[in-house]
């Protein structure tokens, strides 16, 4: 099935997204409630087992996820031993950012005061750490993150990151429609995954619109420049 088959929907709206939000930062304030897990605390398991037989932790990569929405992929890589200021979350609606921020905040003080007296500190002391940023993936460029380098004896370009993630984001961007030009807005998102990964770098997507076979004939083309590994 191609993006231009999805009947749009209110999942492919900021509106839908942006009330989403605003509800979850409102239950975690009230009783600390981190919201949604989208495809389930299993599939973030999945999703950091491939990334630690695939990305090392060594040197620390720097990681994007599009669409983090409360930032829970993000979290668990950062428990899996990723350095947290590395990591960027980026999305499109402000009070998915600031769920995450504060979630984050919540993290790093209990993980902080539950090691007091030892040593270590547990990786989410530094949860807090994680850049999440207001950005529409399909429009607007990603932040920089502190210490970043671009590619030797080239202006400093978007292609900055080692491991980018998608995790149920593609699918609601897939039920956006068609724009002005009735093109469907979806076809737009491979190649903007493509300018951000760093050459070597590699991009992780979970789905449940689309099948494997049809997300390899999306992403990896001559277009985005990426492969199928
Ligand atoms: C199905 S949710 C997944 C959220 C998160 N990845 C997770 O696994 O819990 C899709 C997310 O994509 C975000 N999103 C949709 N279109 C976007 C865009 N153009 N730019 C940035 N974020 C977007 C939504 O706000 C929402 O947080």
């Amino acid at each position: 099935m191609s993006s231009t088959d999805l009947p749009p929907s209110k999942l492919g709206t900021k509106e839908h997204w942006d009330d989403v939000y605003s509800h979850e930062l409102a239950n975690f304030a009230e009783i600390g409630d981190e919201g949604e897990v989208w495809f389930g605390e299993d599939s973030v398991e999945k999703m950091v087992d491939w990334a630690l037989d695939n990305v090392s932790t060594d040197p620390a990569p720097y990681i994007l996820e599009v669409g983090a929405g409360n930032g829970n992929l993000l979290f668990a890589l950062c428990e899996a031993g990723y350095a947290p200021e590395k990591m960027c979350g980026v999305d499109y609606s402000a009070d998915a950012v600031k769920l995450a921020q504060a979630i984050g905040r919540s993290k790093a003080s209990s993980a902080a005061a539950e090691s007091e007296g030892h040593e270590e500190l547990p990786a989410l002391a530094k949860a807090d750490k994680i850049t999440f940023a207001a950005c529409d993936f399909l429009q607007e460029e990603v932040p920089r993150l502190e210490g970043m380098e671009g590619m030797e004896g080239q202006e400093f370009g978007p292609a900055v990151w080692n491991l980018v993630l998608d995790k149920g984001t593609f699918d609601a961007i897939a039920l956006a429609g068609k724009d002005e030009s009735g093109r469907a807005i979806a076809d737009r998102y491979p190649a903007r995954i493509g300018r951000v990964v760093k050459p070597g770098g590699m991009f992780l997507i979970t789905s449940c619109n689309f099948t494997e076979d049809e997300l390899r004939a999306r992403f990896a083309t001559s277009d985005t420049g990426l492969f199928f590994q």
